[in-house]
């Protein structure tokens, strides 16, 4: 197994920059694959940004992989502040993207703008994702024009897993893949930054790519994206109800977490922990006046 060293020393970290949408342009222009990973606390979000990646996105899948939600469709605005005061909070230099909720975008435009702007004046975000294609041209313009960037997010949208029919790869059919085609073009029209791809065949992801000046970030869309997203805990092998087949798992936290926490419990029922070395003393002076008082 080949070992990482993590990017993480002050030498490298002085010489970095803050990403922004503009640094997001410029890697697709030069061909530099994007990277983009989910937090949703602040710890997380400090170690990705010390190694180096150039966005954080606190997903609305923090509805499935932190609180334990069936599906994304519960997470309300009130949740997703929360989360990504904490990872602003832990990171300096990724761009930051907040997860606009079900149903915080859907009903009016009014509603869409004033959402949006609370991922950046209350959260601490610098854009906003939200799902959805031509249907959605109407907010996304209205949030654009209000200053805020927008990352759009097509394919497989998990806040429409009940229209769906489950979480299934999109665009399989000519007719279903035209649409994304289309859809994608208008997003980029409408004035997204960049468009999360999910669940779409490879060589479908590549076309749009292809077909678009702004970036694509592709999870379980093949390798042909401009960048690259996972859901933390899946990578991290944290999540346990199921893991996506586009899912490569760097770690095993769950058997990790399983086996300290089975420690610890031993060592406190068998007396191990706490050992003299976590223990604070009392000079015996101190101790003996103590005993004299009572
Ligand atoms: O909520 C999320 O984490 C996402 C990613 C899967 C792109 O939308």
């Amino acid at each position: 197994m080949t070992t990482i060293s993590p990017r993480s020393s002050e030498a490298h970290i002085a010489t970095r920059k803050k990403i922004t949408t503009k640094s997001f342009q410029q890697k697709k222009i030069k061909g530099d694959p994007i990277t983009m990973l989910t937090a949703y606390d602040y710890p997380t979000a400090l170690i990705m940004d010390n190694v180096g990646i150039d966005s954080i996105l606190v997903g609305d899948s923090l509805g499935m992989v932190v609180l334990g939600y069936e599906n994304t469709i519960p997470v309300t605005m009130e949740e997703m502040i929360h989360h990504c005061r904490a990872v602003a909070r832990g990171a300096r230099f990724a761009l930051l993207t907040g997860d606009m909720p079900f149903m915080s975008y859907q009903v009016t435009v009014e509603d869409a703008v004033l959402n949006a702007g609370k991922f950046l004046k209350e959260g601490g975000m610098d854009a906003v994702k939200l799902e959805g294609g031509h249907e959605r041209e109407g907010a996304i313009r209205a949030i654009v024009g209000a200053g805020i960037p927008v990352m759009g997010h097509l394919g497989l949208t998990p806040q429409s897993v009940n229209q769906l029919g489950g979480y299934r790869t999109q665009g399989k059919t000519a007719a279903a893949a035209k649409r994304l085609i289309d859809d994608a073009l208008l997003l980029q029209d409408a004035g997204c930054f960049s468009l999360v791809l999910e669940s779409v065949p490879a060589r479908l992801a590549e076309l749009i790519s292809q077909r678009l000046e702004i970036p694509t970030i592709g999870i379980g869309a093949g390798d042909a994206c401009d960048g690259q997203v996972l859901v933390t805990h899946d990578l991290l092998g944290l999540f346990d109800r199921f893991t996506p087949k586009f899912v490569r798992k760097y770690a095993d936290f769950h058997s990790e977490m399983e086996r300290a926490f089975s420690e610890y419990i031993l060592d406190v029922e068998t007396g191990g922990f706490p050992a003299s070395e976590h223990t604070y003393e009392m000079p015996d002076d101190e101790w003996e006046a103590l005993i004299d008082q009572i």
